[in-house]
């Protein structure tokens, strides 16, 4: 696994060349959860070697899964026989798509008992939409603070229209009411890319789920469902991040591995600002950012298939290069923790409500700290771009979504390693380092 040692970079070197994009990370978690609804063995193509995956398959050999790496990104899953409904609450606090366990283990065994997601370091993130769908479909659901415990009929009826747009909560509504009897329809659901690729997994097993993509999703609970083999869509997370790097160096890149559809946001507002960005046929796309001066935009995150929220905190460190005001709003997550280490950059960014007002300038390198995935991605762009050395901390959340990141932004240029081990400061015994759920 990628060291968790601070990354030290020089900046201003453009990236040029290559890179192959990893399979995603979101929508490989809740497929991994998605395979508990099958006795019969599933072998998955394009599971990142990430901690939240890892995670997440030490909670599902809790429950009875074996899981085996029959590949560099391979994984059969075998879950004959659930051991038991009540999950490891301890390592599923860990992880904030564990909540789709209850949709998955109330599918299986009509029971289950999963911990609460706990507090992230990013945005309140509330499951009270998960809570409404599920009861509304037939599920009798209690908290008692720490942990749901709920349990559902063998014939689900109902019908839920979600208040808001909510990858995670339509996930586990749909995962309730796949196994059994009845039929479900749920309305104004999330349109995102990793609620169809789960969708498209369970369908492949033999799952009845129509209309994942539109607004409404209707399930037919089906008896049974049977193994198979399935490959997860590549990380349009990873690869917008990539494509914003290149962008803030100024250098020019060729991804391989990615569905261009699924970028078209970034891709337009990449474009707005003066990159050459040209999809080079179904999993190939070119970002040149060495022919004109780019200017500034105004960019608002929001659901797919708008501008990602996951990718608002590295837009804003380019946006912070480039000469100009641009005003970025995020609609989705109060998402600022990069806000004041950009600044520590000599960034110039307002914050006035969660909206950033960025007039572009030259960023300097210091030592920042990254508090979560993103916002640890976001100082890395800002670091390849700032002058001199930068030293990103914080790796430990950085590399819970990004595989391999300093290796590969090396292939392609970077002047970036890892701090040696022995360098770093150990935190006296009986520090608890935060942990940032995605
Ligand atoms: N929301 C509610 N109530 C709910 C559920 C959601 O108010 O019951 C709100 C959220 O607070 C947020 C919005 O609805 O404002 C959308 O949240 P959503 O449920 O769609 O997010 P999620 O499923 O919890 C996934 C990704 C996040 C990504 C979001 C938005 C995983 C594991 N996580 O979270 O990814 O930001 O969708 O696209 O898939 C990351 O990878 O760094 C990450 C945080």
């Amino acid at each position: 696994m990628t060291p968790d040692t601070p990354l030290i970079i020089h900046g201003g070197q453009p990236l040029r060349g290559t890179l192959a994009v990893q399979p995603s990370k979101n929508a490989a978690l809740p497929i991994i959860v998605a395979s508990l609804l099958t006795s019969e063995p599933v072998t998955l193509h394009g599971i990142p070697r990430l901690r939240d995956i890892h995670t997440l398959l030490d909670i599902l050999s809790h429950l009875g899964t074996r899981a085996d790496w029959v590949g560099a990104h391979s994984l059969r899953l075998h879950t004959p026989e659930l051991t038991t409904t009540v999950t490891p609450h301890a390592l599923v606090g860990q992880l904030r798509a564990s909540i789709t366990l209850l949709g998955a283990l109330l599918s299986r065994a009509h029971e289950a008992h999963v911990g609460v997601p706990g507090g992230c370091t990013f945005s309140e993130r509330p499951v009270d939409q998960h809570v409404k769908a599920l009861t509304a479909i037939g599920v009798n659901l209690r908290d008692d603070g720490d942990v749901f415990h709920a349990t559902r009929p063998r014939v689900m009826h109902g019908s839920y229209l979600f208040e808001l747009l909510t990858v995670g909560g339509t996930q586990n509504a749909v995962l309730a009411a796949v196994l059994g009897e009845g039929e479900v329809t749920l309305e104004h659901c999330s349109p995102d890319t990793d609620v169809v690729d789960m969708v498209n997994f369970l369908n492949s097993l033999g799952a009845d789920i129509r209309g994942a993509g539109t607004p409404t999703i209707t399930i037919r609970g089906v008896p049974r469902l049977h193994g198979g083999e399935y490959r997860v869509i590549p990380d349009r997370l990873e690869a917008g991040t990539f494509m914003i790097a290149a962008v803030a160096t100024r250098g020019q890149l060729t991804l391989t591995n990615v569905n261009p559809a699924h970028l078209r946001a970034v891709s337009n507002k990449l474009t707005e600002m003066g990159v050459a960005v040209t999809e080079l046929g179904e999993d190939s796309l070119h970002v040149d950012a060495t022919q004109r001066d780019l200017g500034p935009v105004n960019v608002t995150a929001t659901e797919y298939p708008g501008f990602p929220t996951d990718l608002q905190p590295i837009m804003s460190a380019l946006l912070a290069t480039v000469p100009g005001t641009s005003v970025m709003t995020d609609r989705i997550y109060a998402r600022t923790t990069h806000v004041p280490e950009l600044l520590r950059m000599g960034a110039s960014i307002e914050l006035a409500d969660h909206v950033q007002v960025i007039r572009g300038t030259s960023l300097r390198g210091t030592s920042v700290r990254g508090a979560d995935i993103r916002s640890g991605a976001a100082l890395v762009v800002a670091a390849l771009a700032a002058d001199g050395e930068t030293v990103v901390d914080g790796v430990r959340h950085l590399s819970r979504g990004y595989e391999d990141l300093a290796a590969r932004l090396a292939s392609i240029g970077a002047d970036i390693r890892h701090a040696e081990p022995e360098a770093v400061a150990v935190p006296p015994t009986g520090v608890v380092l935060p942990v940032a759920m995605d």
